[in-house]
Parts: structure tokens; sequence; C-alpha cells
């Protein structure tokens, strides 16, 4: 028996790797879908904003395959599920959509069930399920999260972030999926390129978290994933170089792409504008927009879904 007939979860947007912290860094942001779930005879699903009209209304939409997981993890039965999902998060653009599904169905199932994990529990569940924890570290516990990887065991470090710094996100047309994504990527690396990644990463992270705002377009530069990726994203190293030109302290590319994030305190308006020229000037169209850090994470609320 469950102590609720219905359990909505909201879940922030997510970008990863912050430039040189591949598979590791990642930072919650002020943008949510939100998932309602409830037990039922038989499965049906509602979906509005993204999404809506492509993603599975059946049994492989995310969000039910984590419930249905976290149902098969913890022994139980369930006959079917109503998801009523609301997405303000864009599909296969960097932003964590399908760790905030997977985050979404977890935590509902969990609350509807009973079923008694914890979040570093649902967290070793998700990663499994999204192969990587740099989105949905960030997506459970808000924030600035640093994680690695022991066969099971992901040890996960949240930090709250910075909420006076804001992000640019500019987000192209076109779709890049995770996998596509990571096809691109070498087998093997150099060490100089290691080595040039890990310090960076370290810089990055310290330099968020003291607040050193002026070292960070220098620390936050990659080797190891974004020059690899250049070839899916026209445009995306002149983007960078056009956020950090006008007066961005840091550019990257978000998650796996194709968006592309900004960290300012000032000049916001040019930085934008300059990102969206740049794009423009490789014919890929962008819309733009600012947000901030989130840092709750994903919480189980009582209002309704808003459309
Ligand atoms: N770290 C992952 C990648 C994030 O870059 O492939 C995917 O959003």
């Amino acid at each position: 028996m469950s102590r609720h007939d219905l359990v909505r979860v909201r879940i922030p947007a997510s970008t990863a790797n912050l430039g040189p912290g591949f598979d590791c860094l990642g930072l919650a942001l002020d943008i949510y879908n939100t998932v309602e779930l409830s037990l039922a005879v038989a499965t049906t699903v509602e979906i509005t904003g993204e999404g809506q009209g492509q993603l599975a209304l059946g049994p492989s939409n995310l969000i039910l395959q984590a419930a249905d997981r976290l149902a098969e993890q913890t022994g139980q039965q369930v006959p079917g599920w109503h998801l009523r999902q609301h997405n303000r998060i864009p599909l296969a653009r960097g932003l964590g959509s399908s760790s905030a599904a997977i985050v979404g169905g977890l935590i509902a199932a969990n609350e509807l069930l009973e079923g008694g994990l914890d979040r570093q529990q649902l967290l070793e569940i998700a990663t499994e399920i999204e192969g990587h924890p740099d989105n949905v570290a960030p997506a459970l516990f808000g924030g600035l999260t640093a994680c690695c990887v022991e066969a099971e065991d992901v040890c996960c470090v949240r930090l709250d972030a910075p909420r006076e710094l804001d992000i640019g996100v500019v987000i192209p047309r076109f779709e890049v999926s995770t996998q596509q994504a990571r096809q691109v990527l070498p087998e093997q690396v150099s060490f100089d390129d290691a080595v040039f990644n890990l310090s960076r990463a370290a810089c990055t992270l310290a330099a968020l978290v003291a607040g050193r705002w002026e070292v960070l377009s220098a620390v936050m530069k990659d080797r190891l994933h974004q020059p690899h990726r250049a070839s899916l994203i026209p445009g995306m190293e002149e983007v960078i170089a056009a956020a950090e030109k006008a007066g961005a302290h840091g550019a990257a590319l978000s998650g796996s792409g194709p968006t592309v994030v900004a960290f300012a305190t000032e000049q916001q308006d040019t930085i934008l504008d300059a990102m969206v020229a740049a794009f423009d000037s490789f014919n890929v169209e962008a819309t733009s927009f600012w947000t901030k850090p989130n840092n709750q994470g994903a919480v189980i609320v009582d209002e309704e879904v808003s459309q």
C-alpha cells in the first residue's frame, strides 16, 4: 500500500563536463521538467512541452523504464503506471533531459512504492541506466557535483553552486544524441592531454567554488572531447571564443552538445548576441536565454504541473 495516490517530482536540467571535467563535473540549472506518477491498471502516458509527439508513450518511455527498474529493484509488481510529464528541458541538446527523466522516474516510483532507497542508491541506479554520472548527479542533488565511478559504486561530492553566476544557454536548432557524440571520441588519449585535462578540471572546480571568475576562461579548456565533437557542431569553437571575447568568464560545450553555455556576471546582453551571431555565421540557428545554477536538485512538489 502506498501512502500516496500520486507523486509529483520537479527535476532540474544540468550542464555536464564544464569544459575539461569529462564524465565528472556537472552543474544543475534553473530549468525544470515535472513528472507526475500514479499506479494504474494499465499504463498510460501524457506528455506536454518539449518532446510532445516525439517521446514514447509506451513502456520504452525513459521515465517508465526508470520506474520499472525501481519496482524491480525493490521487489514489487506494478500492473501499470499513469504518467504525466511536462518538459521544459529541450531534448538531445546537452542539457540533461534524459537524466531528468531517469531521476524523475526513480524518485517518483521510490516514493509511490515506498521503496525506501536513499539518494545515493538512486544515484547508482541512475548512473547505470544513463551510463555516466555527470548529469544524473546534479539532477538528483542540485548544485555543482564531482563524480567518479568504480564498478557499481558512484562517489559523488556535491557543493553549493555560486548563484551569483549567470549561465548563458545557447541552443542550436538541431539535435545531437549523446550516443552519436560519444562515437566520435578517440579510444586513447596522450599522457599530455590527460594531464592537460585533469589539471584544468581541478582548477575549474576550485575556481567555481572560490569565486575566482578571472581564471575560468583559461582553465575551462579541454582536449578530450570538445575538439572531436566540433565536427558535429558547426561553429562550436567560434561560439566559445565569441562568448569569452564578449565578456564571459568562461564557456564550454554543454555535455555532449550541441548547446554551448557561458558563465558571466556582467555583459550579459552582448555575450548572448555574440554567441548567437557566431552560430549564425555557420548557418546554425540558435535560441538563447540566461539561467542560474540550481542548488535544490530534484524535489517532490505539491502543486499541479503547469503547462
Ligand atoms: N559526459 C557526457 C558526455 C555528458 O560528454 O558524453 C552527456 O551529456
